[in-house]
C-alpha cells in the first residue's frame, strides 16, 4: 500500500540503522533527485548529514541562492556551498568546442567536489562513511539492476583522501518513479521551485553559449533566461513543456535598429520543447502573444541583444541542447 508517508517513514527508519552514529555527505546538484534524497536522509539523520554544493557560475539567476536558502530553510540542512566561478571561468577562457567544455566543466566539478568531501572528512567528528544518491529507480534499470550494496572508491587524485577510503552508499530514491520522487520532496515540506524544477544540465549555461564562455556573457544569458522563465510562469505553461533552453549566439552577431540608431548585437534562441523522456522530443507550439512578450522584452532589456529567433527542430534531428 504505497503512500509517500510510508516510503519516508520506511527510509528514516533504513537510513538510521545504516547510519548508527557515524556521518555522511551528499553533494546538492539544484535539482530535485539529490534534493529529495538530502532531505530525506537530513530527516533521518539530521546534523550527521552534510551536503556540498559546488557553484560552478554557471547556473540561472536566482538559482545558487534558491539552494542557499530556500533548501536550507525547509530543511534545516548543514550546508557547504563553494563558490568556485573563477576556478572554473578560468577554465573555460578560450574554449568554444563543445565537447571540450563539456570536459573541462565536469573535470573542474569532480576537483572541487573531492576538494570539499576531503574538507568535511578532515573535521573533527565521526567517520564519514556514507555517500547519498539520488539514484531513481529508471536509472538503476537501465544501468541493468545492481543489489544496493555498490561502493564506490574515491578517485585517487586529490590530495587529502585516503587512498583506500571507500564510501557505503545511501540511495533512498532508487525504488521511486520522478513523480513518486517529487510528492516525497512535497510531503518533506520542499518548496515547489525546487520540487517541480524542470530539467537542467549539469553543465549549466556553459553548454548554452555558443562560443567561449566569458562573465559577461554568462551575465547577459542568465537576463534573457530570467525573462523567458518569468513569462512561462506567468502564462501557465511551466507544466505543458519539458524546458526551454535560452542559447546565446555569441559568435553571431546581426544588424538592428533600436532606438535612434543601428545596433549590431547577438541573437537569442528559445529552444521550448515537450518529451517524455528527453530521449525524443517536439517542439513546444507555444502561443505567440507568450513568445511576442519574452522577444519584446529580451530586447529591450538584455544589453547587446537585438533579435529573438525560435527554434522549431524535433529531436531527432536536432537535441534538445545545442552543444
Ligand atoms: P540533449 O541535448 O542530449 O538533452 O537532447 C537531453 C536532456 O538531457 C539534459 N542534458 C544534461 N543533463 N548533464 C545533465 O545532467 C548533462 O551534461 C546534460 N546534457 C544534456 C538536457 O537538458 C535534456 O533535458
Amino acid at each position: 500500500n504505497w503512500t509517500t508517508g510510508n516510503v519516508i517513514e520506511e527510509q528514516v527508519a533504513a537510513i538510521r540503522e545504516q547510519v548508527g552514529d557515524r556521518r555522511a555527505i551528499c553533494g546538492l546538484s539544484g535539482g530535485v533527485d539529490s534534493a529529495v534524497a538530502a532531505a530525506l536522509v537530513q530527516k533521518a539523520i539530521g546534523s550527521q548529514l552534510t551536503c556540498v554544493y559546488v557553484d560552478h557560475g554557471l547556473m540561472r539567476k536566482g538559482e545558487t541562492e534558491q539552494v542557499e536558502k530556500d533548501f536550507v530553510a525547509a530543511t534545516g540542512v548543514q550546508l557547504k556551498v563553494v563558490d568556485a566561478e573563477e576556478r572554473f571561468l578560468k577554465a573555460l577562457a578560450g574554449v568554444s568546442d563543445p565537447e571540450e567544455k563539456r570536459k573541462i566543466i565536469g573535470r573542474e566539478f569532480i576537483r572541487v567536489f573531492e576538494q570539499a568531501q576531503a574538507e568535511i572528512i578532515a573535521d573533527e567528528g565521526p567517520a564519514v562513511e556514507f555517500l547519498v544518491q539520488g539514484t531513481l529507480y529508471p536509472d538503476v534499470v537501465e544501468s541493468g539492476g545492481g543489489t544496493g550494496t555498490a561502493n564506490i572508491k574515491s578517485h585517487h587524485n586529490v590530495g587529502g583522501l585516503p587512498e583506500d577510503l571507500e564510501f557505503q552508499l545511501i540511495e533512498p530514491l532508487r525504488k521511486l518513479f520522478k513523480d513518486e520522487v517529487r510528492m516525497v520532496g512535497q510531503e518533506l515540506g520542499l518548496p515547489e521551485e525546487i520540487v517541480q524544477r524542470q530539467p537542467f544540465p549539469g553543465p549549466g549555461l556553459g553548454i548554452r553559449i555558443v562560443g567561449e564562455v566569458t562573465k559577461e556573457r554568462l551575465d547577459l544569458l542568465r537576463e534573457a533566461d530570467a525573462i523567458a522563465r518569468e513569462e512561462l510562469t506567468a502564462a501557465g505553461l511551466d507544466r505543458d513543456i519539458w524546458q526551454c533552453p535560452v542559447v546565446l549566439l555569441a559568435d553571431v552577431r546581426s544588424v538592428g535598429v533600436q532606438g535612434d540608431g543601428r545596433t549590431y548585437g547577438h541573437p537569442i534562441v528559445l529552444r521550448p520543447v515537450s518529451s517524455e523522456d528527453a530521449m525524443t522530443a517536439d517542439w513546444s507550439r507555444l502561443p505567440y502573444e507568450v513568445l511576442a512578450r519574452i522577444s519584446t522584452r529580451i530586447t529591450n532589456e538584455v544589453k547587446d541583444v537585438n533579435r529573438v529567433v525560435l527554434d522549431v527542430t524535433s529531436k531527432p534531428p536536432g537535441t534538445i541542447e545545442w552543444e
